[in-house]
């Protein structure tokens, strides 16, 4: 859910930490912000201590200067609620209230996230400062959101204190009722894990292989988790909403075990994320061809506007990150900033805050970098700043409450994200598949979406694709598969991957030939499999050589054995394959294997079922086969009659009442050499640009459609 009257007109900001700086500077910091543009500032998220310095002792003061400053210099607050960084006498006085690793460790205090998501007196104590804080600033005029603690489950996103394997065990209660349906649902007849009493019922423990919990227990933990972190939210939220009910409230970050998704329809009025592309260029696969870098982190962004169409990034990344003992990540080029900055905006979003005005210079956090330096004087990072500050000025009213364009959705869902974290056979491949269409659409600037299956989705949800992408449901509900084949028929185009359809939501496999759950609507059946590991090495997919035409008419189908006929087309048919049976009529072959003990038999298939048309494939995705597959289905840019690109520029479309912008960004280090060829205006520079254009490295044009 967006609630886009939360959100327009454009803001941008920064992270603006008070309690860090003598108070002298304050002022001179918020005329500065102001001269660059800034409309917010985002401030107290860890700042506990400074309020509630002794239990039940409450203390304003420090933050009731700095709103009071910001309101002067014209600014926007937002302000977070301090639960990620409880004081030490808060843990000192209820250990109760820390978190314990899966071997037992108790955390200290220290960091930041030490404590769970369950302990009562913890609960209470969030509550209350939360009270304290919404009735002292509800009031306030500069006071505009809220953010709700910080990163939900990021330093952890697994608890096992006392409190927690206690609310487990209601929550299981609550869920399965009987011990006898809880033994079913976790199959415990296997190796007499069989429970005779609910106090032996335990979230994960240390096992004999150190981290093998029950596999259908891995996954109700996770479940369990993301509704108690939800609760925990959720107390906060209705206590913000009760006492100021003209402030918006949102959260930040996208991390472990939480559902996102309801969080923000039940609690939020948008969502908001952290954006730092910078980790996708510092963490690539050094093996990955070609790898996107920065420009991979766009994938993340498309699974932010899955939750809130219209979203606020808390915390875009302003310079080199770094911890004084781990992430020392390079400095962004000139420029980069800047392209990190219309990165999120071309994704969705409607509000940017800089992480964070002044780098600190005490703590765990010294070398992430700021805006400022710790001289505070004028540097590259402030000058680029400026510059965004003044486009966005005039242009940031235009784009925000648009909303993005895309025909093609890449399907989701928490189950087979939670049950794939732990099951190598499923989990690893959705993460490859995913990454390998996303390039593969990258490289034919064909902008995408992500759609999260839940059990909300209703088939007009479907249907706003019209190609959709589930590459490797090893879930699927029959209802999920029931979904799926009403989009079909009702014109929509669905494609499989291999491991689709054979658990059912307890993450038991289903007594049916693969694809389970997906065999009818796909028409065939799975005859053998493999694993493509060690000295069995990944074979090649000979592809028919007839396209099908745009309207998906059909045509012969590869016999079998017709493998070494045929004009090559060939892709790898990488991690897994499945050997394909066709058990219906409509059903063609549009691929077979090249070699091995299977050469000639049917690799990947395609069936039309009323209006629409389902692929199966049978192995894990690579760009070029997702680049090929999209070849055979006539997908291409919406921009193609008028704009030509290079594959180092993404483009992806915003649209709304005040038209339709496309966003095109050079991530490259050299000049791109685009053509438009009907003239169109950039909404940046205001001069139309027709023909031929060289857009330099890290530069960005947002062209009037
Ligand atoms: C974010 C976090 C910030 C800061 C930043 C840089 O994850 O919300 O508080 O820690 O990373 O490390």
């Amino acid at each position: 859910m967006t609630n886009l009257q939360a959100l327009p007109p454009f803001r941008l900001g920064v992270c603006y930490y008070p309690e860090h700086w003598p108070e002298s500077m304050w002022d001179d910091d918020f005329s500065r912000m102001k001269e660059l543009g800034f409309s917010i500032v985002r401030m107290a998220e860890f700042a506990w201590a400074i309020f509630e310095p002794e239990e039940g002792v409450f203390d304003f003061s420090l933050f009731d200067r700095a709103l009071d400053s910001a309101h002067r210099h014209g600014l926007q607050v937002i302000l977070g609620t301090p639960t990620a960084t409880p004081p030490a006498w808060l843990t000192q006085t209820y250990p109760e209230s820390l978190n314990v690793t899966l071997e037992g460790v108790t955390l200290q205090h220290g960091m930041r996230q030490h404590t769970n998501h369950t302990s009562p007196i913890f609960l209470e104590l969030c509550a209350r400062i939360t009270l304290k804080l919404a009735e002292h600033y509800k009031d306030h005029p500069a006071l505009a959101g809220w953010q709700l603690d910080n990163e939900l489950n990021c330093e952890m996103a697994v608890f096992y204190s006392e409190s927690d394997h206690q609310a487990f065990r209601l929550w299981l209660q609550k869920k399965y009722e009987t011990l006898d349906r809880l033994n079913e649902a976790w199959g415990t007849v296997f190796w007499s894990q069989t429970y005779s009493d609910w106090s032996q019922v335990h979230l994960s423990r240390p096992t004999a292989s150190p981290k093998q919990p029950n596999p259908h227990l891995a996954l109700d933990e996770k479940r369990f988790i993301s509704d108690s972190t939800i609760a925990f939210a959720k107390r906060q939220a209705d206590i913000i909403r009760e006492i100021c009910p003209h402030h918006w409230i949102t959260t930040n970050g996208l991390f472990g075990h939480l559902d996102s998704h309801r969080l923000t329809d039940e609690l939020l009025d948008f969502f908001s994320y952290d954006s730092y592309p910078q980790f996708s260029s510092i963490f690539y696969d050094e093996k990955e061809e070609a790898p996107l870098y920065d420009r991979n982190w766009s994938l993340t962004l498309t699974a932010v506007r899955s939750i809130s169409s219209n979203f606020g990034v808390m915390e875009q990344q302003s310079g080199p990150g770094g911890w004084v003992n781990r992430m020392d990540m390079p400095s962004p080029r000139p420029g980069q900033m800047r392209l990190w900055t219309y990165q999120s905006i071309a994704h969705g979003a409607d509000m940017v805050l800089y992480f964070r005005w002044r780098t600190a210079t005490v703590g765990n956090e010294i070398y992430w970098h700021g805006i400022n330096d710790y001289h505070n004087k004028p540097n590259r990072r402030v000058r680029e700043a400026g510059q965004i500050g003044g486009e966005l000025a005039r242009i940031g009213d235009f784009i925000a409450g648009t909303r993005n364009q895309a025909s093609i959705a890449l399907v989701r869902d928490y189950d087979n994200e939670w049950d794939g974290e732990y099951d190598v056979w499923h989990g690893p491949f959705s993460w490859q598949s995913g990454k390998a269409w996303f390039k593969a659409m990258q490289r034919r600037h064909i902008p995408n979406d992500i759609l999260y299956l839940r059990e909300s989705n209703e088939l007009a949800d479907l249907l706003a694709y019209k190609i959709l992408i589930y590459p490797h449901p090893a879930i699927l509900r029959e209802e999920t598969a029931a979904l799926l084949e009403e989009y079909v028929r009702a014109g929509g185009t669905l494609i499989f991957g291999c491991r689709t359809g054979y658990k059912d939501e307890r993450g038991h496999c289903y007594m049916l030939p693969f694809p389970g759950t997906a065999a009818s609507l796909t028409g065939i059946s799975v005859d053998d499999f493999t694993r493509i590991k060690g000295t069995r090495k990944p074979v090649d997919m000979r592809w028919h050589p007839t396209v099908p035409d745009a309207n998906g008419a059909s045509k012969p189908s590869l016999a079998e054995g017709q493998a070494e006929d045929v004009a090559a087309i060939l892709t790898r048919a990488d991690e897994f394959n499945e050997i394909l049976q066709v058990e219906a009529d409509e059903v063609t072959v549009e691929a077979v294997y090249a070699s091995d003990y299977y050469a000639g038999k049917p690799a990947v298939t395609r069936r039309r079922v009323g209006l629409g048309e389902v692929w199966y494939f049978g192995a894990v995705f690579n760009p070029e086969s997702a680049g090929h597959l999209l070849d055979r289905l006539h997908a291409e840019s919406p921009t193609e009659e008028w704009l030509r690109l290079p594959a180092a520029v993404e483009l992806t479309l915003r649209s709304g009442n005040s038209g339709t912008y496309a966003f095109v960004l050079n991530f490259g280090d050299e000049p791109a050499a685009i053509t438009v060829l009907t003239p169109k205006v950039d909404l940046l520079s205001g001069s139309t640009i027709h023909g031929e254009y060289k857009l330099a490295p890290y530069d960005v044009l947002i062209l009037m459609a």
